[in-house]
């Protein structure tokens, strides 16, 4: 099967982005033709600077490919590499209904959140549409925030077909169920926005003062503790051994053991975890032309795609190109 999906270069990624979302991402590569890209002209809708821009989208590459993804396999690039998209995303245009895109939740709260009522904020998810179409992909993995997006692109792409004939695949969604909610520090869902959050690359003395700051509650060393309350405990189960976990909670309901043991425990575990995925991102950062050549490929093999699809595109609407595109 194609899968696709789109990443909004949005900063440094911490380790509630990789349990929730990347790993799984990163399954499915070896089962299918994945195709992942930085979606750019969808961050140009908040993103104003340019370097910012060119800094973030490399930022994620780096991440990525750090975290596994495999070019050899997986298409990595950034959306702008694919011009096409936006001559199919007005296309679209042109069959999408207003009253769909006044539906759509995000747009409401992105304004409401205080970002700027702009068109392409608004158009979106006609954007993201064309982006999923243009590769005829099978499967998005996504968030459940992108659900109502995947239905978006559901609807247009029926519009399409039901006028211009059988031409655009209709995707399904593949939610990603986050596996668990990620605590963060403070004991409130892992984020970016509340700060509480413990990055992916970070390690060293920083890291060790966030881990061994990890809020808990006043429980004295010989008290018996509910593991399932416990931020420590929490982490430590996403990345320790069933059977490790089982001991610790086992330690926790007896009591006569304090949370500095158990974080000490998860730091070791973060250093386990991560340590490798560290190491290949300084490599990468040192390298930023072999990126660059990863997502150079990657973008060539995407634009192969959606050229075969966008010259049956405009053959189905009556506008084919009169001349041969330069390469
Ligand atoms: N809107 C998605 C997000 O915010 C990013 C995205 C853009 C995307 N185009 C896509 C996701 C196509 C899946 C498929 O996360």
């Amino acid at each position: 099967m194609r899968i696709l999906s789109g990443i909004q270069p949005s900063g440094r990624l911490h380790i509630g982005n990789y349990f929730g979302a990347i790993r799984q991402h990163l399954q499915l590569q070896a089962q299918n033709e994945a195709f992942y890209f930085m979606a750019s002209y969808h961050a140009l809708t908040t993103i104003r600077d340019p370097d910012e821009m060119r800094a973030l989208t490399l930022d994620v590459a780096m991440d990525y490919l750090a975290l596994g993804l495999d070019p050899e396999r997986t298409a990595l690039f950034t959306q702008q590499d694919v011009p096409e998209v936006t001559e199919l995303a007005w296309i679209l245009s042109c069959v999408t209904p207003m009253g769909l895109l006044e539906r759509a939740v995000s747009y409401k709260e992105k304004v409401a959140q205080g970002l700027m009522a702009n068109h392409g904020l608004f158009a979106y998810p006609v954007l993201q549409a064309a982006d999923i179409l243009i590769y005829g992909s099978h499967l998005v993995p996504v968030g459940q925030d992108q659900k109502q997006h995947i239905e978006i692109t559901r609807d247009i792409a029926a519009k399409f077909n039901a006028q211009f004939g059988d031409i655009l695949v209709i995707p399904d969604a593949y939610i990603l169920e986050s596996t668990a909610v990620v605590p963060g520090v403070d004991g409130r869902k892992m984020s970016k926005s509340y700060g509480n959050d413990i990055g992916m690359f970070e390690e060293g003395k920083a890291l060790k003062k966030k881990v061994m700051g990890i809020v808990t509650d006043s429980a004295g060393v010989e008290d018996p503790k509910d593991p399932e309350q416990s931020t420590p405990f929490l982490l430590l189960r996403l990345m320790a051994s069933p059977e490790e976990t089982e001991e610790w909670a086992a330690r926790y309901r007896a009591g006569g053991m304090g949370y500095g043991e158990v974080k000490g425990r998860v730091l070791e575990l973060l250093d386990e975890t991560f340590g490798p995925f560290r190491d290949r991102r300084h490599a990468l950062e040192a390298d930023p032309d072999l990126v660059r050549a990863v997502l150079r490929d990657g973008g060539r093999r995407a634009r192969r795609v959606a050229h075969g699809m966008m010259q049956q595109v405009r053959e189905a609407v009556g506008l084919p190109i009169s001349y041969d595109p330069p390469d």
